[in-house]
């Protein structure tokens, strides 16, 4: 029956039990990632897709690190890391899955942009830092993933108005 506060950039405050339930779906995204990186980065064909297909399996690696690392967080927050991935969409086509990563690395940019915020407003500095350092990592999957689509890099900034 909480009610919800506001600050001057739309982020919500939010509670310790807050974050470790937004660090949940964190971890969720990143199942899901490790998942659809192992998948694709296998069975991606065709000659002009043979460099993504080898860095796709660099980003797999790179997402059960920070899989650990945001387990870590939840546990040192008192929670409990979940066990669920996010629904893994699935394709025979190249150019769907190299779509469906990069919906989803956008969709993690947007979460871990709001979450840093959210660190900060707790005074949770180290926290923020570390999600700073994923962040990081996910931007360059988003233009690994831009570049192979021959896509500009998405402004995932654009949905919250200034
Ligand atoms: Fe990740
Ligand atoms: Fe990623």
């Amino acid at each position: 029956m909480a009610t919800k506060h506001f600050d001057s950039e739309n982020a919500p405050t939010v509670t310790r039990e807050d974050l470790v339930e937004l660090l949940n779906e964190d971890l969720a995204r990143e199942y899901q990632a490790i998942i659809s990186y192992v998948v694709y980065s296998q069975v991606l064909k065709g000659a002009q897709y043979m460099n993504i297909a080898a860095e796709l399996e660099i980003h797999a690696g790179q997402e059960l690190q920070h899989a650990l690392m945001i387990a870590k967080q939840i546990d040192y927050l008192g929670g409990m890391p979940k066990v669920t991935p996010k629904p893994v969409k699935t394709s025979d086509k190249a150019e769907d899955m190299l779509r469906f990563d990069l919906e989803n690395e956008n969709e993690t940019i947007r979460n871990y942009r709001l979450r840093v915020r959210q660190c900060e407003a707790l005074s949770e500095y180290a926290l923020a830092e570390q999600i700073r350092d994923i962040l990081v990592q996910e931007q360059d999957h988003q233009i690994a993933l831009a570049t192979a689509l021959g896509l500009e890099v998405p402004d995932v900034t654009k949905p919250q108005r200034r």
